[in-house]
């Protein structure tokens, strides 16, 4: 199996470094000249799309991630969305309104939560169901009214990586999908369509990052807590990043949306506390800097991943620049350091970084 992992020394290093490619594989066929091609879906998802007028998103772990930052692009395009974590979503009572679809992601199609979510859905007056999911005969492909395959390739390292990045470019194709019932023109379109196109080169050349952040990653390996920050579809980000870094390196790790700040955290931020931050060029830009300036002022030390461009006002940080990126794709770029990040903190510290503890690739009991 060694040989399996060629140059890398784990299989989550490999894995992470696989995005530029299965990304590529993710749209091929699926996106040409500027369109999404909706037939690639399978013949049953044209007249499943055209009923639906809202979704409801189910999944567990990263793949709920995965949901939540597709809230935020389908909310974007007029697509009314909900997300919720499957334990939660299979014991409570959900009201459905008329033309929801249920959608469920999933690497491996056979978490336990998620399986049941399903089967207790179909009682519940959705339109359909349509799962994105990276395992073609999985129980969750096999029950769904439409698959999304996201073509990742097998995934073995229990920290999930290339399977949320495709997700995610899954997920867009969705939205784009949605979006045209919504009113999104040929234009709109093609613009969408190109960043898409743009993804495999722009997850390289933030791959090249490696070297700096294994440097970022020695002011992690002793500390005992992290806090990441974002905004807007960066709050999911951040709480994937969270959720790498303590799955890996057991350093507990907690995403807040850094508007929230105020109401809590910062009473915890000291030298002691490393804070990580997305620092895109949105227009949440001045937003995010105002909350890291109050980081600042308690003596928390700043860990930035930002556009190249962004001036930074700030007394003291590390950072490092994300050069080429898109508004719509950008947080699939920005995910790949926080990858790094995590990765190269827990090889510091010696965890069984393919292995953690108490972790399992694929949760298929409750
Ligand atoms: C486990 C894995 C996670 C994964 C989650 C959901 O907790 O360790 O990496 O995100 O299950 O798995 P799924 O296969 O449904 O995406």
């Amino acid at each position: 199996a060694a040989a399996e992992k060629g140059p890398y020394r784990h299989y989550m290093l490999k894995e992470i470094h696989e995005q530029p490619a299965v990304i590529a594989e993710t749209l091929e066929g699926r996106v040409h000249r500027g369109r999404l091609l909706e037939e690639a879906f399978g013949h049953e998802a044209r007249a499943l799309l055209d009923r639906t007028r809202g979704v409801h998103i189910v999944a567990c772990g990263t793949s709920y991630h995965a949901g939540l930052v597709a809230r935020y692009w389908l909310e974007e395009l007029g697509v009314p969305a909900q997300v919720e974590v499957a334990s939660e979503y299979r014991y409570r009572a959900v009201v459905v309104p008329e033309g929801t679809l249920f959608v469920t992601i999933s690497q491996s199609g056979e978490t336990a939560d998620t399986l049941a979510a399903l089967r207790r859905a179909r009682g519940l007056g959705y339109v359909g169901s349509l799962t994105v999911c990276n395992v073609p005969e999985s129980s969750l492909v096999r029950e769904s009214d439409v698959a999304v395959m996201t073509r990742a390739g097998p995934e073995i390292g229990v920290a999930s990586t290339k399977a949320f990045t495709t997700q995610l470019v899954a997920l867009r194709l969705l939205a784009i999908a949605l979006g045209r019932r919504r009113g999104l023109d040929a234009a709109r379109e093609r613009a969408l369509c190109d960043e898409l196109e743009a993804l495999p080169r722009q997850v390289e050349a933030a791959l090249r990052l490696d070297e700096a952040i294994r440097g970022l990653a020695e002011a992690f390996a002793d500390k005992s807590h992290a806090l990441f920050l974002g905004r807007g579809v960066f709050y999911p980000v951040a709480m994937e990043g969270a959720l790498k870094l303590k799955e890996i390196s057991y350093i507990h790790a907690e995403a807040y949306p850094a508007g929230e700040l105020k109401h809590g955290p910062l009473a915890l931020v000291d030298a002691e506390m490393p804070v990580v931050c997305t620092l895109p060029r949105d227009p949440l830009l001045e937003k995010v800097l105002s909350n890291l300036q109050e980081v600042r002022a308690r003596g928390g030390e700043l860990f930035l991943f930002s556009d190249g461009e962004v001036e930074i006002p700030l007394d003291r940080y590390r950072s490092l620049p994300l050069t080429d990126t898109c508004p719509s794709t950008a947080p699939i770029v920005y995910t790949v350091p926080l990858q790094l990040l995590a990765y190269h903190a827990a090889v510091l510290k010696g965890t069984d970084v393919d292995q953690p503890r108490n972790l399992a690739k694929s949760v298929t009991v409750e």
